[in-house]
Parts: C-alpha cells; sequence; structure tokens
C-alpha cells in the first residue's frame, strides 16, 4: 500500500529550498541532482511538532526558556528513555542545549584536562574531526575495524591509542554515523575496559537512539555498569528521529552526582543557546509524537530493503543496523576519482563523501527519502557501475 511519504517528489523536495536539496546544477544526463548527504529525512515532521511550533507562534512564546518549559522537556525526554531504552533518569539530570555539538564543545572544556587529546573511531560523522583541532585539542583517529560488511570499535587499537597519547576523552556515537552500527553490550562493556583502563571518561553521542532496526534496541552507554555512568557525559536530541535540527534544542544527560554538580556550575553559556520553540517542540516529540516515531521506523525499514534489494556490483553495501544513514564502500572499483565524485557525475546522486569522514573511496548515502525517489537514486547508480564497467 502507498505510503503519504511516497508522494514527495524530487521536484518539491527542491523547491522546499533546503540545504539537503540545493546543490545546483544536473548530472551528466541532465537530469535534476537528487539530496542525499546532509543527515535529515525529507519527511514532514510528526504533527504533534508542527502543532507546538504553531502554538508557540500563536501564543508568542519567543522569550526566554522558563525553567516550567524546561522541567516538562525533561521530564518528556526521561519518560521516552525510560520506556524505549529502559533507562531510569531523573529528569533533573536532563539539560537543555543547543545541539550535541554544543555539548561536545562544553564536555571537552570544562571535563578534560587542559590540552588533553581526543580519541575518535573512525570513519566518523564529519565535525568530530574537525571541532576537536578548532578547540585546540589533537585528534587522535583510531580506525574501526572492518569484515564482512560489518564495522566494530578496535578496541586493542582504542587501547594503543589512549596509551601512547594520554588522551582522556573518547568520543563514542551509538548508533553509529557513518557505519549504522548499533553496538552490542558486549563491546560497550569492551569500550569500558579501556576507558576505565586509562582513567578517562566518554562522550557519548546517542543523537541516533530512537533509530534502530530488526529488533535492536539502543542500549545507552551510561547505563551499562557503575564504571560507565562515573565517566560518561551523553549527548542526545530529538532532531535525528524526529526531524528538526533546525530548531535547536538537544539534551545533556548526567549520569551521576559530580558530573551534575560540576554541570551546574559551568553549563550556563552551553545552555543559553537553546531556542524556546525548540524545547516545545521537542517536548511534544518525545511525549506525542512516538507513533509518528514508529511509522517513520517502518518506512526507513523498507528502505533498507529497497537498498539491499538492489544490485550495485563493484559496491560494498553496508545496510544500517541503526540510523538512516547507509555506507558504501566503492574503493575496489579502480575509479581515478573519489567514488562520490563519480557517482555524483554519472547518477546525480550526490552522497558525503567518505573522505570527509576519515573513510576514503566510501560514501554515505541518505535513505531517508521518498521510497520512490530513492528508487530512482539506487537505479542510477546501478546504471552508472553498468556504464563504467563497459
Ligand atoms: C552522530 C551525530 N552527532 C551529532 C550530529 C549533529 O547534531 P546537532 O545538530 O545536534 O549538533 C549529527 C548530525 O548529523 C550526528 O549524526
Amino acid at each position: 500500500m502507498a505510503h503519504p511519504f511516497d508522494a514527495l517528489t524530487a521536484d518539491a523536495m527542491r523547491a522546499g529550498g533546503s540545504w539537503k536539496w540545493s546543490t545546483p546544477g544536473a548530472d551528466a544526463h541532465g537530469r535534476g541532482l537528487i539530496g542525499a548527504f546532509v543527515a535529515e529525512m525529507d519527511f514532514p515532521a510528526a504533527p504533534a511538532v508542527v502543532d507546538a511550533v504553531r502554538s508557540c507562534a500563536d501564543a508568542n512564546r519567543f522569550g526566554y526558556l522558563s525553567d516550567a518549559w524546561v522541567a516538562d522537556m525533561a521530564a518528556a525526554c526521561a519518560s521516552f528513555w525510560a520506556d524505549r531504552f529502559g533507562w531510569s533518569l531523573d529528569p533533573d539530570r536532563i539539560r537543555p542545549l543547543p545541539d550535541v555539538l554544543t555539548a561536545l564543545t562544553a564536555v571537552v572544556e570544562h571535563f578534560t584536562p587542559a590540552g588533553s587529546p581526543i580519541v575518535l573511531p573512525t570513519p566518523a560523522y564529519m565535525p568530530f574531526l574537525t571541532v576537536p583541532g578548532m578547540l585546540g585539542r589533537e585528534l587522535v583517529r583510531v580506525p574501526m575495524a572492518h569484515g564482512a560488511g560489518r564495522w566494530s570499535v578496535d578496541l586493542d587499537a582504542l587501547d594503543r591509542a589512549f596509551a601512547t597519547s594520554g588522551a582522556k576523552l573518547l568520543v563514542l556515537v551509538n548508533p553509529h554515523n557513518p557505519t549504522g552500527r548499533v553496538l552490542t553490550d558486549e563491546e560497550l562493556a569492551g569500550v569500558t575496559e579501556v576507558v576505565e583502563r586509562h582513567d578517562a571518561r566518554v562522550f557519548a553521542d546517542e543523537i541516533h537512539a530512537p533509530l534502530t532496526f530488526d529488533a535492536r534496541v539502543h542500549r545507552p552507554y551510561a547505563a551499562t555498569s557503575d564504571a560507565a555512568a562515573a565517566h560518561t557525559v551523553t549527548a542526545t536530541s530529538a532532531s535525528k528521529a524526529w526531524n528538526l535540527p533546525g530548531l535547536k534544542c538537544g539534551q545533556l544527560i548526567l549520569a551521576n552526582a559530580a558530573d551534575a554538580q560540576r554541570w551546574s556550575q559551568v553549563g550556563y553559556l552551553a545552555e543559553h543557546g537553546t531556542a524556546t520553540p525548540g524545547v516545545l517542540a521537542t517536548t511534544a516529540a518525545y511525549a506525542h509524537g512516538r507513533e509518528w516515531l514508529d511509522d517513520v521506523l517502518a518506512y526507513l525499514d523498507g528502505n533498507r530493503a529497497l537498498l539491499r534489494e538492489t544490485p550495485l556490483p563493484g559496491l560494498e553495501v553496508t545496510v544500517p543496523e541503526g540510523t538512516y544513514l547507509a555506507w558504501l564502500d566503492g574503493s575496489t572499483l579502480g575509479l581515478d576519482e573519489p567514488p562520490s565524485a563519480f557517482f555524483a557525475r554519472e547518477a546525480g546522486v550526490v552522497m558525503t563523501d567518505g573522505a570527509a569522514c576519515a573513510g576514503p573511496g566510501g560514501m554515505r548515502l541518505n535513505l531517508a527519502m521518498a521510497r520512490p525517489v530513492l528508487a530512482d537514486a539506487l537505479e542510477r547508480m546501478s546504471a552508472a557501475l553498468a556504464g563504467a564497467r563497459r
């Protein structure tokens, strides 16, 4: 049966003016470009979210955040995390910030020794490769292990990275952008062991937490053990699962009393940038957007199936366990240019170049589009591959 999202055309998306769909130009065959790079969804927002933003305008709620709105948002977030992920959180330990990057900046500044390096498994979400340098920190990249289309954190390499660099912070993204991995309890316990050995901390980026498939359930890292709770600051947001990154509201989750106390002294500046309409929309998303989310998850699952079923010979395709981002490896195609440039020109599909994620030869394909548009994108890519083989 057709889903209303099926009716969202590429032309309508282009007319919408989003960053994702505003790459100018056409492919070598004169077709319009398909925006598949930025991590946002093409789907209209949940009715509860739209209503919240409308009533924000109707009631002229454009002033500074009140404590009551923050408390409502924290309670809605805590309830969602308890119901979905089994983590009972004290709402007082959930604080508002504009976004996850602000959270990382604040955690680096206030929860790590001055000047200490930062460890990051790669491939990685692009800004995590550049933001540490902007904060005057050395970034230590740890390539993930990879075999049979599955990526995992290389614990031995992680151990060596901490030992040789003296780093005191690990940026742990789970579910993982760009590989789509959803880490298991065993993998998370392995990470805890390494981090404890080096007396380090974890910045747990769980922005994609609600977006998991095939009965996988996201495991909040800080909830896996007392040790993890003692060394972790978690950041999340409704922005990925409910598609509202422009509304500027994220959440910092403090998992122990000492960190909560520290945050109460230093968090003001980071919290100050949070947008009031974003907080009200986030409350609505967590409290009243669950049905919409489940529908989106089912739709995305159908898009995953389409990717799995479409032959793309020569590409190694990683269908995501979580997130709506697929990782495609084109390094064995033998092209004399990055595969992302080849597909932008020959197929008109604009993906994130793997090199920007420290995964050269790879591409990040955003699956969160109308299924007919995705089918068109995949057919174009398939034809481009056939053309390259001739
Ligand atoms: C893993 C991850 N972290 C952080 C972000 C950025 O989040 P924010 O807009 O809240 O800074 C993204 C956006 O794609 C992401 O995928």
